[in-house]
């Protein structure tokens, strides 16, 4: 067997452990997963006793199936390709035929995994991976949980059982609270790892250290001082061959219900009492629980829905489909920090570029000193750039040499400019994550209910409505009602451009 060379010791070096994927035969293995664990493995982090089981439905030859994963280490991993190192994950690499449903499949599983453990020294430790469709989950989670209770039953020293869960968490709330109650009958909640991979990308991490690693934030981060906060995750590509899943869920249930109000909640929460998942994750739910869910009436004022030109000839669309492929949102946070303070979500596919930020603006500075040049001051603002260019920039104003003039400069953080090294990708640092059992970078069964509890009553009234989204034009920043609708406010989109500046 292929070496790595590259010993996996010290506090962050995984467990043993066998990761089995259901789904294995989909895309997001071979472009994510399997190159982040090829990342990982390089990095040191994975441990010589691991092996991955892809299970799918499909036939498959294995030695195929570990050549395309192969070659998708090659094209999609993040650290140079190394084929002996390559070949050392792929030497890891096994393929099981099988039905979702099945109990015999599940039963053939167990015993190729027992195997394999007893061949790799996994020690009973199990994380399986759901990349699959949301009406296979509770067919998956069924047997394997069977399994699981049968297995504890029968062997004192079983090592742990941990899943997995892709998106989508439901397609609203009681779907959701049904597929929870489905994972509660067999896994307790440090059990379950709900994927966000926002959670995963370093710069929304960042968020909290910017926050709570600085002073100066913190006394001036609520409704006294800001006067509004706009999240955007702009995206240039649309829905692609994604059809299909596209049409029963939409902007709102794709990107806003788990991506961004997950960010939303690390942006606004308290400080959490420490970094332990539980306490980061209580002080989310709190955000989220304070969020005013809206009337019909208020929906009608507070959302637009969008769909971009052609959207409706794609393959597999319905051509009078009203599914929403952009949204944009004014939500209140009720309680003492944001009470007042408007906080506009936008999202799209097909718009002008990829893009996602947060925008941080304070009020203005009384105009009582400075208010005799051309232009009136502008107020601070701050944007914190998710992707791409991680990293944020601040406005602040100051004196024009040789003149009284103030005008805005902009102060700049660049990641990659700073620190040099690519930041790990989002699934490399979940997938340790869950194998070494820390579950503060996932959604939990209550932040995932609160949020549906938000959306629901949006999707309700969109569908009792007999409006159509707002028709845009591909390429563009959404639908003109969008500009229309923030700018009743007397406020605008903040209109991401160049890596350096914060306009608006
Ligand atoms: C996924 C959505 O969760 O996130 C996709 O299903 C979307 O529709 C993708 O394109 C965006 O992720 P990222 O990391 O490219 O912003």
């Amino acid at each position: 067997m292929t070496a790595l060379n590259t010993p996996c010791t010290g506090s962050r070096c995984a467990p043993a452990c066998l990761l089995t994927i259901f789904g294995a035969t989909g895309d997001l293995t071979r472009r994510k997963l399997i190159p982040a664990i090829y990342d990982l493995a390089v990095e040191g982090l994975l441990p010589e006793n691991f092996a991955v089981v892809g299970f799918g439905r499909r036939e498959q030859d294995e030695a195929k199936f570990r050549e395309n994963l192969r070659a998708g280490i090659e094209e999609f991993a993040r650290l140079p390709y190394d084929s002996q190192k390559a070949a050392w994950l792929c030497d890891r690499i096994f393929y099981q035929m099988g039905g979702y449903g099945d109990a015999d499949s599940h039963q053939k599983l167990e015993t190729r995994l027992s195997e394999l453990d007893a061949k790799f020294g996994a020690a009973g430790n199990r994380l399986y991976y759901l990349s699959i469709p949301p009406e296979e989950f509770g067919p998956v989670l069924e047997n394997l949980g069977q399994i699981k209770q049968k297995v504890a039953q029968n062997d004192a020293q079983t090592g742990w059982r941990r899943v997995i869960v892709e998106k989508p968490f439901g397609q609203d709330l009681p779907s959701a609270v049904e597929l929870n109650q489905l994972i509660a009958r067999y896994f307790s909640e440090s059990e379950v790892f709900r994927i966000d991979h926002y959670l995963g990308k370093e710069t929304v991490q960042n968020i909290m250290a910017h926050r709570f690693a600085n002073i100066m934030w913190e006394p001036i981060w609520n409704n006294r001082y800001i006067d509004y906060i706009q999240l955007v995750v702009a995206e240039k590509v649309d829905v692609g061959t994604r059809a299909g899943y596209y049409e029963t869920s939409g902007a709102l249930r794709d990107m806003v219900v788990n991506h961004m109000f997950q960010v939303l909640s690390l942006v606004c929460m308290e400080p959490p009492t420490s970094l332990s998942a539980d306490d980061v994750r209580d002080e989310k739910l709190k955000v989220l629980r304070a969020i005013k869910p809206m009337s019909p009436e208020e929906v009608r004022e507070n959302t637009v829905r969008g769909q971009y030109r052609g959207y409706k000839q794609a393959q597999g669309v319905d051509p009078e489909s009203k599914t929403e492929t952009y949204v944009a949102l004014k939500l209140e946070i009720n309680n003492w920090r944001w009470s007042g303070v408007p906080i506009y979500l936008r999202h799209g596919k097909n718009l002008e570029k990829r893009v996602s930020e947060v925008v941080i603006r304070w009020k203005d500075a009384p105009s009582v000193l400075f208010n005799d040049g051309p232009d009136p001051l502008k107020s601070n603002m701050m944007v914190m750039r998710i992707q791409p260019h991680d990293g944020f920039a601040l406005r602040v104003n100051a004196k024009v040499p040789s003149s009284n003039e103030i005008k805005d400069v902009r102060m700049n953080f660049d990641y990659h400019e700073t620190f040099g090294a690519e930041p790990p990708e989002a699934y490399e640092r979940l997938l340790h994550d869950a194998m070494i059992g820390d579950g503060t970078l996932f959604t939990r069964r209550d932040e995932s209910e609160s949020a549906w509890g938000i959306v629901d009553p949006i999707l309700n009234a969109w569908s009792q409505s007999e409006d159509k989204p707002f028709e845009y034009e591909p390429g563009s920043w959404g639908p003109e009602e969008a500009v229309e609708f923030i700018g009743k406010t007397g406020r605008k989109w903040h209109t991401p451009r160049l890596m350096e500046t914060v306009t608006g």
